[in-house]
This record gives structure tokens, sequence and C-alpha cells, in this order.
């Protein structure tokens, strides 16, 4: 029987979790899409053995064997287009992407990031969120755009700052609501009750002007 459900794309460098979690949502039905194919710039990553025992189709383009972004960037549309994925899910894809891959895929490309966008752009997000002394930190689905971790934001959701927390104890609490986040944020747009057009957000027909929030496991009422 052929599988009508819209396609995601799922692009990773490593560990996958958020992967993991995607894959379980399908499986729970939670999102009603079908996973095409996941891709890794790294052959290394543990995420594309996640995938495989799914048996979700995997592939390697390794940046490696490019001279260019650009060059780079090409392979992976022409890899990805071969699924022509309703989303391209960005999970823990180091790479910074040129901008004609991101017109490539507007409004139709999502990242998940470990910090209270437009809070903490960029790297190391757990530690400078740390020595800012900051009493909350979290994650934040959003859409890409040209500027790095700064296209409107879909879902986010809080954690605490504790008082001795590590680097390493807040990346655990953020990368928990993280596998909450992703999946649901994805079955929004999947379902159309979040729609991307040019850019930015709808929601119950609405512009959305502020993310939306997570709470204790829901999506907190507007
Ligand atoms: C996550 O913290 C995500 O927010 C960031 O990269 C990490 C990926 O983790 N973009 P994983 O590979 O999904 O475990």
């Amino acid at each position: 029987m052929v599988d009508t459900k819209p396609s995601l794309v799922v692009l990773i460098s490593g560990s996958g979790s958020n992967l993991q979690a995607i894959i379980n949502a399908i499986e729970n039905k939670q999102i009603h899409a079908r996973l095409c194919a996941v891709i890794s710039n790294r052959a290394d990553a543990y995420g594309l053995q996640r995938a495989r025992d799914t048996g979700i189709t995997t592939y390697v383009i390794d940046h490696k064997c490019y001279n260019s972004r650009e060059s780079f960037d090409l392979a992976l549309i022409e890899c990805i287009d071969k699924c022509q994925p309703k989303l391209v899910i960005l999970a823990g894809f180091m790479r910074i992407l040129t901008a004609s891959f991101i017109q490539h895929y507007s409004d139709r490309l999502l990242n998940i990031h470990p910090s209270l966008l437009p809070k903490f752009k960029g790297l190391d997000t757990h530690k400078r969120a740390l020595e800012n002394a900051e009493t909350k930190h979290g994650a934040s689905v959003h859409i890409v755009s040209n500027e790095l971790d700064s296209g409107s934001v879909v879902l986010q959701a809080e954690v605490p700052v504790k008082s001795g927390d590590t680097k390493e104890t807040l990346a655990a609490r953020v990368l928990e609501q993280e596998h909450e986040i992703y999946p649901f944020a994805i079955s929004l747009i999947i379902d159309g009750k979040v729609k991307i057009k040019n850019n930015a957000l709808i929601y119950n027909h609405k512009p959305l002007t502020q993310p939306l929030l997570w709470q204790s496991g829901q999506l907190k009422e507007q």
C-alpha cells in the first residue's frame, strides 16, 4: 500500500536523541507523517544507527568531501528533494547552511535550539546561561531564516536553573524538554494547526506573535 502521509527528512550530525523522539512520535501516531530519510554529514553519527534500527533510509553526505559550502548544500538539496518533504527538520545538524539552501526550503525548514530564543543564539548555550546567572533556561523550536537562530519561534519550554547546576545537568534538563516539544511542534505544523507563510507563523487563523509555551507536558493555554 502506498503511504500517502506527508514526508519528513531529518538532518543530524550526532547522537540523534531528538531524532529518536521524532521516530517514537511517528510510531505512536502523534506525528501524522512518515520519515522518508535521515541524512548526516558525519558517518559516525549515532543517530544513523537509530534510524537504521527502525528501517529508515539513511544517507551520509560528508561535508569534508566538498570544496565549498555551496557544493555541499547542493548535494544535500539533491538528496532531500528525492523525498519531496513537507518539512526538513534540523536535529543537531552542526553545519551552517547557505542562504540559497534556506531559500530553497523556505517555510518548511525547522530547527531546535537549546535556549529560550532570542537569548543565547549560537553555541555553548548552557554554559552561557549559567555564567549569566539566569534563573530559567530552555529550548525553542523555530523556523530557519537567514540569520543564525533568528527565525520565528513556534514553541518554547522553560526549565529552572537550579543551584549547583553544571552545564551538563542543565543540558540534560533542557534535552528532556526538547524531546517533548520538537515532536509536538512538528505535529502542529503537519496537522495544519500552525501554518508557516513567508517566514511568519499563523496559529488559529491569527498571526502568532509570541511563541507557544509548553508547560508540564502540555501546551499552555494562550
Ligand atoms: C540538541 O541540544 C539540540 O537542541 C541542538 O543539538 C542537540 C542535538 O542533540 N540543536 P541530539 O543529537 O538530538 O541528541
